[in-house]
């Protein structure tokens, strides 16, 4: 069946399908299907797609009907990738040995230059062979898991050889980010992987938006009527997200000096966060609805004014210092790294929203590696009471309410609001209602990897990023980044912090000169 038919909730499961596996989390069972990885020798498949893919497995949320193709410049055949895939496993502490046989006579490698039409000839032989006997129905998966020079080649090479055509089956490729580096370059990609495949084919990863906390941003907001009628410019001051890492750019310098945290982290992850907090609520959970909605957030950025861009950015790159007890180096002393490098490894942004709902609230953007504390987490600080009546007793001020969306490594709700303090004095204490996400729940749990790729087999596209979600994104940065890049050391300075800190202090006095500060937990 094409893929592009708009997948509503009541229609995930096809017709003349079998019954699909019941579990507890996934609500539609995954097509059979092949998937096909360039790329198959690094970092990415590795450590993310195939621990995925073998958790999927072991959970009987795909089955017998799958295989992978591998498919990278490196030389090996068919065991040396598995034994390669083995010790991947191994290493990321998901190896289950009675299963893995299962897994891995599933597993399959063709060495081949990404450049070369043959190549693509083999695999399309290769496939046609194994689809049968693995019962796949001609269902492929293209996971494009490349450094993104060679986006462009897989996908024009897809479509000339024939690949990305749908015939008994759906084929549909994935696409990782980065999405470009700018607006222009994103166009470019877009129209080298539209000449080749439809935009129903196309699934756009970004893997926060397949974290579960992330997805319960809507589910909070949508399903409970309590928090809504206050999620406004009525009754919000401000919302802070926050992305801190403890890692630093690791071997990823080669990718990183050309990203910084602007393109890394607020091109895609932010800015997916901040348009989940945002959006408004669609009629259905559909995709397409929400996708929409989604991107009407983005559109309603306010273009900031790059003359003050003081004002509202603060960039840093971390220097040495000490993370969980261990030293550890500056940015610039990293392996790849130019020792002058001004590419900011933190970035606080101070964004507005125009629209009705957010008119006039801060919405505040941080992200930065080789901070004190891994948190990712979304705080909406609601306004101060109106009038304290207990102002002449109690004789200090008293903090706002505030909601804190954790999404890792805590996986929590809070609601921080005042109560009387017990004993005979009038006086107020701060406590915080707690919610942990897990609570109560025994069943299986999903990583966003395994949920973005069990979506891409089902034909889920909620969890992926549209063409004008990725460009809308670009479109609001990418003025920004060109201002920055062309003045270089000008404005504004990317200031040192000490690796293990909140990150630089003129973040803290950026914030404060709206009277407001970080939450710093
Ligand atoms: P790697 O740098 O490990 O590259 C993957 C494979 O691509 C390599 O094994 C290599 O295989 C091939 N390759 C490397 N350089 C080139 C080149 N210049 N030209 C052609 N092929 C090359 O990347 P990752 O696996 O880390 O990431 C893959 C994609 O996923 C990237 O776009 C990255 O941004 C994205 N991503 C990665 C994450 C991660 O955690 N690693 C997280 C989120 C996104 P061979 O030489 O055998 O052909
Ligand atoms: C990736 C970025 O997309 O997300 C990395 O390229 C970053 O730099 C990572 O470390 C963070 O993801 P997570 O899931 O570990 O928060």
């Amino acid at each position: 069946m094409p893929d592009n038919f708009q997948s509503g909730p009541f229609q995930r499961i096809k017709a003349g399908k079998a019954e699909p596996r019941k579990t507890p989390c996934v609500d539609a069972s995954p097509d059979p299907c092949a998937m096909v990885i360039f790329g198959a020798s690094g970092d990415l498949t590795r450590r993310k797609l195939i621990p995925a893919l073998f958790k999927l497995f072991l959970a009987d949320i795909i089955g017998e009907e799958f295989f992978v193709l591998g498919v990278a410049r490196t030389e090996m055949d068919h065991d040396g990738f598995r034994i390669a895939m083995e010790e991947a496993l191994k290493a990321s502490g998901e190896f289950d040995s009675a299963a893995w046989e299962g897994f891995a006579k599933r597993l399959f490698y063709i060495a081949a230059d990404y450049n070369d039409e043959g190549a693509y000839a083999t695999i399309a032989r290769f496939l046609e062979e194994k689809e049968v006997p693995f019962g796949t129905g001609g269902n492929r998966i293209f996971y494009v898991a490349t450094p993104p020079s060679v986006y462009e080649t897989i996908a024009g090479l897809l479509g000339s050889s024939g690949l990305a055509g749908e015939r008994s089956g759906w084929t549909r490729l994935v696409v990782e980010k980065p999405y470009g580096r700018d607006t222009a370059s994103a166009r470019r990609l877009d129209s080298a992987v539209l000449s080749s495949f439809s935009e129903p084919q196309v699934y756009r990863i970004d893997h926060y938006l397949g974290k579960e906390t992330v997805q319960n941003i809507l589910m909070l907001r949508f399903a409970n009527t309590i928090f809504e009628p206050l999620w406004n410019r009525h009754y919000i001051d401000h919302v802070q997200i926050t992305v801190a890492e403890t890692l630093g750019v690791e071997r990823r310098a080669g990718y990183y000096e050309q990203a910084g945290v602007l393109r890394d982290m607020f091109q895609n992850h932010m800015s997916q966060v901040l348009a989940l907090a945002a959006m408004e609520p669609p009629s259905v959970y559909d995709p397409e609805l929400v996708r929409d909605e989604r991107s009407k957030v983005l559109l309603a950025l306010r273009r900031p004014p790059l003359e003050d861009i003081n004002d509202w950015l603060c960039l840093g790159q971390y220097a040495g210092g000490e993370i969980d007890g261990k030293t550890v180096p500056g940015y610039r002393e990293e392996e790849g790294v130019a020792k002058e490098s001004l590419v900011p490894t933190f970035a606080a942004m101070r964004v507005y929203i125009d629209n009705w709902r957010w008119q006039g609230v801060p919405i505040y953007l941080r992200s930065g590696k080789r901070l004190g504390k891994r948190l990712s987490e979304v705080s909406v600080q609601f306004r101060s009471v109106p009038h304290l009546m207990f102002r002449d007793t109690i004789g200090e001020e008293i903090g706002p309410n505030t909601l804190i969306l954790k999404i890792q490594p805590e996986e929590r709700i809070q609601l921080k609001f005042h109560t009387k303090s017990p004993g005979s004095r009038v006086c107020l204490r701060d406590v915080f209602m707690d919610f942990s996400y897990l609570d109560g729940y025994k069943g299986l749990t999903l990583g966003a990897y395994e949920r973005v790729l069990t979506d891409c087999m089902i034909g889920d596209k909620t969890l992926f990023v549209r063409k004008d979600g990725v460009s809308l994104s670009w479109e609001f940065l990418t003025p920004i980044l060109e201002y920055i890049e062309k003045n270089g050391k000008g404005a504004p300075e990317v200031n040192l912090y000490k690796a293990g800190s909140h990150g630089p202090a003129e973040a803290d006095r950026f914030i404060s000169k709206d009277g407001r500060h970080w939450r710093n937990e």
